[in-house]
């Protein structure tokens, strides 16, 4: 046992005699040592353990010295330490509370957040379903004339943007007067009025890119959430609520649109407790709110269940497709009221009602449509929660027509496979769709229009559109990027360009492998990722790795591996680490909040390790 832990016994016993001003400063420097200890997973457990016995003197005794190791590591600006804190302490302060140390819980929690335990192996859990895989197979395409979906994603308004003022501030989004300095007229660096890739997006850039959408005559759209801006350390209930409406509100002039829940769409962010913790900390208005939202939009006349969780089930009218929205935020590493003790297997009971409505879709012989904001194969979804969804969509391959999904703010894709030991064009089952962010910080804004097949409501081709808004005067302009079809079929073996053929599951593994194959293929993917904006270098183990994450809808095979955001400084030298940092760290969905703030804790605190 490492010295500073008998320290923090000691410092335990004093503090609970009752000197706490005193005995926060002495737990701040003892969690701060804890964070450079922790170098592998006895010592993410060490500090897990430190945190726990603070945890132990309360709520706001915990937030102190979280603050003050925060502001000891100069991770963020004070006032974002003590914002991002007091958000999401409660959250923190509950699981803390109830952790074991050493539990699965627990391993998982360094596992997703540090990378410094290995991720604990899936934990078998029995799904019950009500009938066996019966022998159907995908339809055929009817040979139709297709029909136009949109698809847009990660909006993260901020609706206190401000033109010209700078975009080269300290915080995690820019493009607001936090000070004098970067008020419009003070600051060498203003913002445009469309935009900048250090800030959230201006309502108008939202306006201007539904009319662009509006343009293209949609059947309908889907949206897959994330409305609030990434002002984490201050979004408040009120903030939210204004956004929700700015947000939908604009999307009316779309026609119909099928929204789902994102991780941003509550204050504070990424906690969605399930129904067995206190009602107290669940964020049951964000819910309501947008389920009115949603049933406005979808002229439907209830969308059922969302007023519970933030997941609904509708049949798209004078149709066979059913729209399935669920809320993959349970299921989300950064949801800190997930890591209880045990962790449950199906929060809310969300699976087995997944499973009753793919089972009733079945039956009426619908096609469906799963719509979520996190990609169930994301390095951001727990293992377990991913592949029990992954064995729901095995079993309803059949009547699942596609995926939609989005919160990377990256153009990416996953495929399902019956067996993930043989990961073939013949054994690939399932497509996900993850379309890219309208927010600007990764990529210039994006939105993707689907060909759709108006019986079967398979894929049969997307066209994804971006906008330059680099000219701070110039309005928008959304142009034609790339089409699936055109610059991926068109390399298949056959090739596959007919206009009513379906991009299926195979088709897009045959892409994976054409990537395998000809680097130049998989380069231009990597490009297209960020619509070609810092498109970093990606060869090697890093362009294997990536075409295994597409391969790895269930979670468990997509070959990432956490990066110890402990101890990365070691391969890197600290000038280029801080380069590695902040584009780590830069604002995109997930990385905004307590966890990213406590690994940025750690990582500074690696760089004063000896
Ligand atoms: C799952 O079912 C098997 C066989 O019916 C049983 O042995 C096992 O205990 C069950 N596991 C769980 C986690 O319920
Ligand atoms: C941004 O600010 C940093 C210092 O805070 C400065 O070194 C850099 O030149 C600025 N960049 C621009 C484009 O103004
Ligand atoms: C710009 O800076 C000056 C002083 O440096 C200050 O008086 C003024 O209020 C600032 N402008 C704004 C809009 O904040
Ligand atoms: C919601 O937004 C609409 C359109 O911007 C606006 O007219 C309305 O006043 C807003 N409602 C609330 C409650 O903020
Ligand atoms: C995928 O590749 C296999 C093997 O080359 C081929 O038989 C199959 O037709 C291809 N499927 C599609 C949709 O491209």
């Amino acid at each position: 046992m490492k010295g500073h832990v008998l320290v923090a016994v000691l410092v335990y016993w004093i503090s609970l005699a009752g000197a706490h001003t005193e005995s926060a400063n002495n737990w701040i420097s003892t969690i701060w040592d804890d964070f450079k200890e922790a170098v592998d997973c006895a010592g993410c457990q060490a500090l897990l353990g430190g945190l726990k016995l603070v945890a132990g003197f309360g709520e706001s005794f915990m937030e102190d010295v979280l603050i003050g190791v925060c502001d000891i590591s100069g991770a963020e600006d004070s006032d974002v330490c003590a914002g991002v804190i007091a958000n999401e302490g409660p959250a923190v302060h509950y699981s803390l509370s109830n952790l074991k140390i050493g539990s699965h819980t627990a391993k998982t929690f360094c596992a997703s957040l540090v990378g410094l335990c290995d991720y604990p192996a899936v934990r078998p859990y029995n799904l019950t379903f009500p009938s066996p895989k019966p022998p159907t197979t995908r339809p055929p395409p009817s040979g139709k004339p297709p029909i136009k979906v949109g698809h847009f994603s990660d909006t993260h308004v901020d609706l206190s943007y401000e033109t010209g003022s700078n975009y080269n501030c300290t915080k995690p989004i820019c493009c607001r007067s936090y000070t004098e300095n970067d008020a419009p007229g003070n600051t060498t660096a203003p913002c445009g009025s469309w935009g900048n890739s250090n800030c959230d997006p201006p309502h108008q850039l939202q306006e201007n890119m539904n009319e662009a959408i509006a343009d293209l005559n949609p059947a309908f759209s889907i949206y897959t959430g994330d409305v609030v801006a990434h002002d984490v350390w201050l979004v408040d209930k009120a903030e939210a609520l204004q956004d929700f409406n700015a947000t939908y509100s604009a999307m009316e002039t779309l026609g119909r649109v099928y929204a789902a829940l994102g991780n941003h769409d509550a204050a504070p962010l990424n906690l969605f407790p399930s129904n067995q913790l206190p009602s107290e900390y669940n964020p049951q208005w964000a819910y309501d709110t947008l389920a009115s939202d949603w049933v406005g939009l979808t002229g439907i006349q209830s969308v059922e269940s969302a007023n519970e969780h933030g997941s609904y089930s509708a049949i798209h009218p004078n149709s066979n497709l059913r729209i399935i929205s669920y809320n993959s935020i349970f299921y989300y590493k950064y949801n800190f009221f997930s890591y209880t003790e045990p962790m449950e297997y199906d929060p809310n009971s969300q699976l087995e009602w997944l499973i009753n409505e793919l089972h009733e879709a079945e039956s009426a012989g619908q096609r469906v449509w799963l719509i979520s904001h996190i990609p169930s194969g994301d390095p951001d979804h727990f293992h377990d929660h991913s592949h029990y969804f992954d064995e729901i969509v095995q079993r309803y391959e059949a009547t699942i027509a596609a995926l939609f999904f989005g919160h990377t703010h990256t153009d990416e894709f996953q495929i399902s496979y019956s067996s993930y030991k043989n990961r073939n064009w013949d054994t690939a089952t399932a497509m996900g769709y993850v379309a890219p962010s309208m927010t600007p910080t990764s990529g210039p804004p994006s939105f993707r229009v689907y060909d759709i097949d108006p019986v079967t409501f398979a894929v049969l081709d997307f066209t994804q559109y971006t906008a330059d808004i680099s000219d701070p005067k110039k309005k928008p302009e959304w142009v034609p990027y790339y089409s699936a079809k055109k610059d991926y079929g068109s390399l298949l073996d056959p090739p596959v360009t007919d206009a009513h053929a379906e991009l299926t599951p195979a088709f897009w593994h045959n892409v994976t492998v054409v990537m395998e194959r000809d680097e130049s293929v998989f380069q231009d993917y990597w490009a297209r990722r960020t619509r070609g904006f810092q498109v970093s270098d990606c060869t090697g183990d890093c362009a294997s790795n990536e075409i295994c994450a597409l391969r790895g809808a269930d979670a468990q095979y997509n070959c990432f591996v956490e990066q110890p955001g402990f101890s990365f400084e070691k391969r890197d030298g600290r000038e280029n680490s801080e380069a590695l940092w902040k584009k780590k760290f830069q604002p995109e969905c997930n990385h905004a909040g307590m966890a990213p703030l406590l690994a940025k804790i750690a990582y500074r605190a690696s760089l004063e390790r000896e």
